[in-house]
């Protein structure tokens, strides 16, 4: 009989300890080390392996996305509410297939190699500017002026509009976290006011003036039969235009950071691309995805109720054990490298092919430029569960 007390998680994603922003796997670790579904301490699940993470993305019946019923006591009714509960991210069909069918055209692989050339030069033009301030904050000046750049120029947004938009975006994302602050349900309300009376004005523009579809996401958005209300345009412009560069900044700014503190992590011969997988894997952008019960199912050997809250921490999965060897290890190009960073099933990120072209060339134009890169103040990480990207990054660089 084994006399040993059962192991029970402890940690608690809404009072992380202090430690864990620097370093989460170690947390990560211990908490999947307990099982694969395991009690979150506020009367839902953290969810820790890759194959249970794998099973909910592809049952989405029975795992939903819809958040109604969670942000209603989070948000009181306000403009964050309508956002969140109106974006196809957390909608279950049909009001999520109307939405993404209009979108996919627009970012598929082919419809997006146009953007290569273009993106190169802007990040030549980048770092020439950096060149000539020698010290610099990489997060700003660099990681996420690309894909504020890739994502403004798809919606057609005006080149002057464009600096708002990340502080709106970080405010509207930054509600996400578990525990909710005052300060931080303001401003994020805010946030999505301002951003929703800058979008109505643009639509109204755009539909005296329309786009071409082919490229225009927001011309897509307004076109297609049957049409989508206003409030759906808005809130799902304002998604669009917070996925396509929050979570892509963070990526470049994790393979950055990578490459400066240890520059042997990409080996001179190896393809970016399998260097790019591997930051998705080893510091995914996106650590935790969540999905509710839509009737009893067990899961991991637990039965859980309907209605029960699951954290997906994807964060953990591309660490787990099981599926990667020796999962603490960088290692690219890993192969097989079967990560959940975009997630899996009908929401899989519909921006994945556009994330990674913008990394790619980002990635490779520094590598091609920038002979030494060297840290004048350690780097920051945000202080948040969900997303993990560095608040800055600041540097002094060499030429080639
Ligand atoms: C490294 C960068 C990115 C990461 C790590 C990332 C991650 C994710 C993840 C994990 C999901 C699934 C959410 C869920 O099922 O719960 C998602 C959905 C989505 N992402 Fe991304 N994303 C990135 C970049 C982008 C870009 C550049 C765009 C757009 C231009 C984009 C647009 C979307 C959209 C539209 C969805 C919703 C898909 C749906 O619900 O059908 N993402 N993303």
């Amino acid at each position: 009989v084994d006399a040993s007390p059962p192991v029970t998680n402890t940690l608690r994603l809404h009072a992380p300890p202090d430690d864990f922003f620097n370093d989460p796997y170690p947390h990560y670790a211990e908490t999947a080390r307990t099982g694969p579904v395991v009690p979150d301490g506020r009367g839902g699940y953290l969810v820790t392996r890759h194959a249970e993470l794998s099973a909910i993305y592809r049952d989405c019946a029975r795992f939903v996305s819809d958040k109604r019923e969670e942000f209603r006591p989070k948000f009181g009714a306000g403009p964050l509410y309508e956002h969140h509960t109106t974006s196809l991210v957390f909608n279950d069909e049909p009001r999520h297939g109307r939405v993404r069918r209009r979108l996919v055209g627009a970012l598929s692989p082919r419809a997006i190699t146009a953007l290569g050339a273009g993106l190169a030069r802007y990040c030549h033009d980048l770092l020439d500017a950096a060149a000539e301030q020698g010290e610099l904050d990489l997060i700003e000046s660099y990681a996420s002026a690309v894909p504020v750049r890739v994502i403004g120029d798809m919606l057609a947004v005006p080149e002057a509009d464009r600096p708002a938009l990340r502080r709106w975006s970080l405010a509207i994302l930054g509600a996400l976290e578990p525990v909710l602050s005052e300060q931080a349900l303001e401003q994020g309300n805010r946030a999505v006011e301002e951003f929703s009376d800058y979008l109505s004005a643009l639509i109204e523009e755009r539909r005296r003036r329309p786009g071409d579809p082919e490229t225009d996401l927001l011309t897509r958005l307004i076109v297609g039969d049957p049409p989508l209300d206003l409030s759906e345009l808005i809130h799902n412009a304002i998604f669009l235009l917070n996925a396509g560069h929050e979570t892509t900044t963070n990526l470049i700014g994790n393979g950055l950071h990578l490459l400066i503190t240890q520059p042997e992590s990409w080996p001179e011969d190896a393809p970016v691309e399998g260097f790019v997988e591997e930051v998705l894997r080893f510091e995914s952008p996106n650590q935790l995805g969540n999905r509710r019960t839509a009737c009893a199912v067990e899961l991991g050997g637990v039965e859980l109720p309907p209605g029960a809250g699951l954290t997906l921490m994807i964060g953990a999965a591309n660490r787990d054990p099981r599926v990667f060897a020796d999962p603490n290890r960088f290692d690219a190009p890993r192969s097989p490298n079967r990560h959940l960073a975009f997630g899996a099933g009908v929401h899989q990120c519909a921006g994945l092919s556009l994330a990674r072209l913008e990394a790619t060339i980002a990635l490779s134009t520094w590598r091609a430029r920038v002979s030494a890169a060297e840290l004048i103040a350690p780097a920051r990480w945000q202080r948040r569960v969900r997303f993990r990207g560095l608040a800055s990054l600041p540097v002094q660089i060499r030429m080639r």
